[in-house]
């Protein structure tokens, strides 16, 4: 392993010139690795800043061409869609998850009649931005029960396969969800519609802003540590992740993201399958914080993506997505 020894070896050399940094560096970071997550409001022409996460925005959907024209030219793959859902549509049972008209289902209409395959749609599959009570699942006693949950979401994901989403994205962590989601995606004949499972979802305490995008945060009373993953556990990650794959899963999620390195370098090398990162909004808007009180300089934000990268992620979702991209086209 070790191929010399100073004064012959010094390791310097290469790092001497830009050129040849160029030539030696290991890792590579592209506008094709990113995803881009997309909030969604009800009205027109409509956008709604966040104040948790300052330079994200809400849009209404007649503002998604301006979004996706510039998320195609700037060479990202795939949005993700996520809804802020007005109060009066939320229930106890996220009845909303199932109406063909509510946001998720429109935008994704909208976007592949105008956009077709050249971009990809990706939706979660969950039902905390439905539910009056923020939770993923349906409640009975305070505990999100497991099976019953199930049922829902496979109709949840067969309703956005057939608005045309390209990827169903199941971030409930409930058990055995996958497999039910792919059987029932199948029987309706809808085979090439991809399953990326967030199959290693920590109960993170980085998910804040988020929930304040989405507005389940003043509703969700308690935290999720019953479905989502504890945070000092690393094996349990590769059981997640076994079960899924065996379930059907074409890509699996590691979430959060810059806390869970070794979670995603574990489960690349004991699993041939691509991994994608999620950059979550606590750690986007901790980030944005230190650039705009001028701590740190915008190149953290590559920094922080090129992470995953050398971790062995294949994607990122991340709410840097778009503003990166404009900076790395070369
Ligand atoms: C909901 C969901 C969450 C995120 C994505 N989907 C929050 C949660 O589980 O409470 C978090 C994303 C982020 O923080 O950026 N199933």
């Amino acid at each position: 392993m070790i191929t010399g020894k100073y004064p012959n070896l010094r390791l310097r050399r290469t790092r001497k010139y830009n050129w040849s940094r160029k030539l030696v560096q290991e890792n590579n970071l592209s506008s094709s690795d990113l995803i881009y997550p997309i909030f969604l409001i009800e009205g027109n022409n409509k956008k709604q800043m966040i104040r948790s996460m300052p330079g994200i925005y809400r849009y209404s959907i007649d503002q998604l061409g301006k979004i996706i024209n510039k998320v195609i030219n700037n060479k990202i793959p795939m949005v993700a869609l996520f809804p802020s859902t007005p109060d009066n549509k939320k229930d106890k049972f996220g009845t909303e998850a199932l109406n063909e008209n509510n946001l998720v289902c429109r935008a994704t209409r909208f976007i592949k009649k105008r956009f077709k395959n050249n971009i990809g749609v990706m939706a979660d599959v969950a039902l905390d931005p439905y539910t009056i009570h923020g939770h993923d699942g349906l409640l009975k006693n305070k505990y999100v029960i497991n099976d019953k949950t199930i049922n829902v979401l496979v109709k949840q994901s067969l309703l956005q396969a057939q608005m045309g989403c390209d990827v169903i994205a199941p971030s409930d962590m409930m058990d055995g969800r996958v497999g039910k989601i792919r059987k029932y995606l199948d029987k309706n004949k809808y085979h090439d519609v991809q399953i990326l499972s967030y199959a290693v979802k920590y109960a993170s305490n980085f998910y804040g802003p988020f929930r304040d995008a989405v507005g389940s945060r003043k509703s969700l009373k308690s935290d999720k540590k019953n479905y989502q993953m504890d945070f000092a556990n690393s094996n349990e990650s590769l059981r997640e992740v076994a079960l899924d794959i065996k379930e059907g899963a074409d890509m699996v999620m590691v979430k959060p993201g810059l806390p869970y390195l070794d979670i995603i370098q574990k489960i690349k090398r004991n699993f041939k399958i691509p991994v994608l990162a999620y950059q979550v909004s606590g750690e986007y808007s901790l980030i944005k914080s230190g650039i705009n009180n001028k701590l740190i300089n915008e190149e953290a934000i590559i920094e922080s993506l090129m992470c995953f990268k050398r971790a062995g992620a294949s994607a990122i979702v991340s709410y840097f997505a778009l503003d990166i991209a404009k900076k790395i086209q070369f």
